[in-house]
């Protein structure tokens, strides 16, 4: 599995372990946990132990009568028994103490517009919209779909909807309405929110007609509410369409919680995997809020009054987990950011921070590069003294711009946490804590209670220094327990790969340390700028085009987005390959995905090399274009 190339990037990351970073004093007096290595060895004599402890820093209505359950494995069940709210935990708990009157969410956009709500603002606000969709046959088990830019009505949204006890289906405001049109049909949602539009360096985005778009092929979808965010003129269709104040409007403050079992579920998340179809990944109420509350306390090293900044959008688990649910059960206050990081100017980011006296930053390296490449001189202009944690999440960071991010930004006294984890994982997974010694461009440990390797294709243990597939062999609270309507493939995907253990799809290897270096994908998902996109899927929406017969995608290394997507495309017999083509193939995959699939480069080919059964070797494609040794290709046909 590992190429020539691989091996050389080892030698280079075992050189990089060497150089090391021990936490500041004043961040290890603070800490809430002062010894990394101590703290995981406890928690590993009995990993169930330290989950039911962790159960405890949280609300049930009922207690469990059993902490884990895998008598139907893999389908493994956390808390059986237990009852309890995710959303009464992020909300409902703080009212009546002194959390009530702290600010939950900060928000602006990018034209400087700002907005503050208080918990109990949030509270009331919910309880408004739970009426009002209870009243429209909302009910606990029913899908709701949200396609809506970073505004704090996706929070309340996404709270009702789990107070009430339906799922939610986010899907991120950068797919197509094709892509959003699939993803409510597999869901079969009977809502949608969505807002008319959003701004984005400069100009406004119609979210609205792609919604119109979408909902003429999704028949389940009963009512479209629109928060008006701009005064952007939208198409109205009197009899679906119906604007979020006035859906909201002389509601009750005040609504019941519903009291969910631990393992119902919570929400679905769409996700990219190996096919074209992507996966809904199905989180529940009681371990998922047990896994991110413990995780956001201990990694960002919350004390219970910090402003906690993730710039993710919430159509992603990193928003989910760390912008909306995560500092809310903290009982922390969240900032919400609607916009691109360099407008006007590229100290935005920076401006925010010490506008908001940001004390956790959490993002992606593709943003650290990005900012990077406009040089030091932009963070330096900010001292951003409430700056205490920095995070990253979602790619590989390399070790320049871990160093970048931690002298410019972190000023040499915040901690960088680079936190490993998934969609299927819900939390973070393996990532340092404030106290733990940091190695530049890696991920540091798996988190207290997980126990992850790095093994072979028969799930053996791999030499230190030595490249394999990364598992995880036990099982965590807020893990993935099925994919939405085909459980099956939730057993192919993450259990049959190794045995015994759940398949990440990554490649990683681990130093002396136990310091695991994670180095990308083994399968065809991509990771471009951070986000997940399939290699099938790109190759799926090339074909729907009728000049197309055939398409091999590959993700090529970018110095910013850490990969980009390159093609390459058979064309039909008589069809001539030319740049305005190639522009439409650009469009039409963007119209059947959306515009986070870049497409950086297309190719016109007569042939793309495949095994005997038929598969197209994207290995092969990959070495050829990045002029690597081929490796093994003895089925190639
Ligand atoms: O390849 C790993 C990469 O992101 C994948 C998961 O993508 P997604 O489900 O979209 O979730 C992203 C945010 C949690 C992983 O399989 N990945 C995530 N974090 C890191 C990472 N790769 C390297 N270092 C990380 N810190």
């Amino acid at each position: 599995m590992l190429t020539k190339a691989n091996k050389r990037e080892l030698t280079e990351v075992l050189l990089a372990s060497k150089k090391k970073y021990r936490p500041a004093k004043k961040i290890l007096a603070e800490a809430n946990i002062k010894d990394y290595n101590a703290i995981i060895k406890k928690s590993l004599e009995n990993p169930i132990k330290f989950w039911e402890e962790a159960a405890r820093d949280l609300v049930w209505f009922k207690p469990w009568r059993k902490v884990f359950d895998s008598s139907h494995k893999p389908f493994y069940k956390w808390f059986i028994g237990g009852k309890c709210n995710l959303a009464y935990n992020a909300l409902d708990k703080h009212i009546g103490t002194k959390i009530e009157k702290k600010l939950a969410i900060i928000w602006e956009d990018e034209t400087g517009r700002s907005r503050k709500l208080t918990y109990w603002e949030l509270y009331q606000e919910v309880n408004k919209l739970v009426n009002a969709l209870k009243k429209q046959g909302i009910r606990k088990g029913d899908r709701v779909a949200i396609y809506m830019p970073n505004i704090p009505e996706i929070a309340v949204a996404m709270l009702s909807c789990a107070k009430i006890g339906a799922m939610h289906s986010v899907v991120f405001a950068g797919f197509s309405a094709k892509a959003l049109a699939d993803r409510i049909n597999d869901a079969r949602a009977k809502i949608l929110f969505t807002a008319d539009g959003s701004f984005r360096r400069g100009k406004i985005i119609n979210y609205k007609e792609f919604v119109d778009e979408a909902i003429k092929e999704c028949r389940t979808i009963k009512k479209v509410i629109v928060v008006k965010n701009n005064k952007n003129k939208v198409k109205f269709n009197k009899r679906k369409d119906i604007w979020y104040h006035d859906f909201v409007k002389g509601m009750p403050t005040e609504a019941k919680c519903a009291q969910m079992d631990a393992e119902d579920p919570a929400f679905v998340l769409y996700t990219s995997g190996t096919t074209s179809k992507p996966k809904g990944v199905v989180h529940v109420h009681g371990g998922y809020m047990v896994g991110v509350l413990r995780t956001i306390k201990w990694v960002f090293d919350l004390h219970g009054d910090e402003r906690f900044w993730c710039t993710a959008d919430p159509g992603w688990i990193t928003g989910h987990s760390y912008i909306i649910y995560g500092p809310l059960l903290a009982g922390v206050t969240t900032v919400m950011y609607e916009g691109v990081p360099d407008m006007p100017k590229p100290d935005r980011i920076w401006k925010i921070v010490e506008k908001y006296k940001v004390n956790v930053f959490y993002t992606a390296p593709t943003l650290i590069r990005a900012m990077m490449k406009y040089g030091a001189k932009w963070p330096k202009m900010h001292k951003m003294p409430s700056l205490r944690i920095l995070g990253t999440v979602g790619e590989p960071i390399n070790p320049e711009a871990w160093e970048w991010y931690y002298k410019y930004v972190g000023k040499k006294r915040c901690p960088i946490m680079d936190t490993w984890w998934q969609t299927e994982t819900g939390s973070n997974m393996i990532t340092p804590l404030p106290c733990a010694t940091l190695k530049p461009g890696s991920a540091g440990k798996p988190f207290p209670g997980i126990k992850a390797e790095v093994v072979d294709k028969k799930g053996k243990p791999v030499p230190i220094g030595k490249g394999g597939y990364l598992v995880i062999i036990n099982q965590w609270p807020s893990m993935i327990r099925t994919i939405f309507n085909n459980p099956k493939r939730y057993i192919k995907t993450y259990w049959q790969e190794i045995k015994g253990a759940y398949f990440t799809g990554d490649v990683a290897f681990k130093d002396r340390d136990g310091y695991f270096w994670i180095q990308g994908r083994t399968d065809d998902v991509l990771k471009v700028a951070g986000h997940r996109i399939g290699t099938a899927e790109v190759e799926s929406a090339f074909v729907s085009h009728k000049s197309v017969v055939e398409a091999g995608a590959i993700g090529v290394p970018d110095p910013i987005k850490g990969e980009v997507i390159k093609a390459f495309v058979i064309l039909k017999q008589g069809v001539k390959g030319s740049d305005a083509l190639k522009l439409e193939l650009r469009k039409c995959v963007r119209k059947e995905i959306g515009p986070i699939a870049v497409i950086k480069d297309i190719e016109f080919v007569d042939k793309l090399p495949k095994t005997r059964s038929g598969k197209i070797m994207r290995r092969v494609l990959k070495a050829k274009e990045l002029g690597l040794p081929l490796g093994d290709t003895s089925s190639l046909v």
